[in-house]
């Protein structure tokens, strides 16, 4: 291993920086050249390649967002695609790369290996922690005290003014965000994909809250009854209750990470260079119970992580 690539794929999260300062740094001690690919798979297919230096990733670590860019790359999908990203590997002479993002993004690092046999390591980069094999994604810790901000902010108003609010957090097929956040913002109900929503139930947790509606409402966008508006929608339909709908959106992808994720994003870096030196390939390097966990790329998708027990036990005590 003298020379190996770094890309982010996927949604940004916060920490990807201070992920990949961890990278740079850590092979230039090892005496490898390391290379930032730009723009996700969609740059590894055009050869966006700049060698990096100590100096690029100075002064990076508390930035969000991600100085390398990322993509959702559609040609990357296909078997072209692929090749073109092989050949490009080849005339740069990488000889491994590590991709930071998601499942989607780890499908993609799985397909280089398998079919090009690019050795290959995923590190998890994203807000939703849908990933299984490691405890925290990076992204996610930041992420979900950005919403807990926002919310905190909502139920001022809220109580000022007795209204109901519905408030609707990221998480594409996932609750994990929707879950911690409800928790923390003392939500008076939580609506995940991992369970199935019952309306009446909603309705009887307003009623509880008496005559001035005080209510906060957390909505995981991937919750089968739909979004914050269709929850809204059916409240008014059935029970003729007027709420408030805040979808807080890409605010929570941004913003400076905090110390947990610079510090998950940090470890997992030095950790993913590492693998690549072991001559690892295939596997994600994760975090569980706070040791290193490696694990197949395959099992972070086909297997579902669980909302632990203590969350869906504290979310039914409120
Ligand atoms: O995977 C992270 C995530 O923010 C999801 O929570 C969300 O569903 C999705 O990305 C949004 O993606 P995009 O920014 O491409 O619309």
């Amino acid at each position: 291993m003298k020379k190996i690539g770094i890309l982010t794929s996927g949604g940004d999260a916060p920490g990807m920086n201070a992920h990949i300062r961890a990278v740079v740094r850590h092979g230039l001690n090892k005496g490898i050249e390391v290379i930032g690919i730009e723009d996700g798979f969609a740059g590894l297919i055009e050869g966006k390649f700049k060698k990096m230096k100590r100096a690029n990733t100075a002064n990076i670590i508390s930035l969000g967002g991600t100085i390398l860019y990322t993509s959702r790359c559609k040609a990357f999908h296909t078997i072209g695609g692929r090749a073109a990203a092989a050949d490009r590997i080849k005339e740069a002479n990488l000889d491994g790369l590590i991709v930071c993002g998601g499942n989607g993004s780890f499908h993609g690092a799985h397909l280089l290996w398998k079919e090009h046999q690019i050795p290959a390591i995923g590190t998890p980069g994203t807000i939703d922690n849908d990933l299984y094999g490691t405890d925290w994604t990076i992204g996610y810790d930041t992420a979900i005290n950005t919403a807990t901000e926002a919310i905190d902010k909502i139920r001022d108003t809220a109580y000022s003014h007795g209204r109901v609010f519905i408030v609707e957090v990221m998480g594409r097929n996932a609750g994990f965000i929707a879950m911690d956040v409800g928790i923390s913002t003392g939500a008076e109900y939580i609506a995940i994909p991992e369970t199935e929503s019952n309306i009446d139930i909603l309705y009887k947790k307003i009623l509880e809250q008496g005559k001035n509606n005080r209510t906060i409402v957390i909505v995981g966008e991937g919750d089968e009854v739909g979004g914050a508006m269709a929850f809204s929608q059916i409240l008014k339909d059935r029970f003729d209750v007027k709420s408030h709908v805040t979808i807080l959106g890409h605010i929570q992808r941004g913003g400076s990470p905090t110390v947990r994720d610079r510090v998950l994003a940090t470890r997992l870096g030095v950790a993913a260079v590492d693998a690549l030196l072991e001559d690892k390939t295939d596997i994600m390097v994760g975090q569980i119970n706070k040791e290193l966990a490696f694990i197949q790329l395959e099992d972070t998708w086909t297997k579902k992580k669980k909302i632990i027990n203590y969350q869906i036990t504290l979310s039914e005590a409120v």
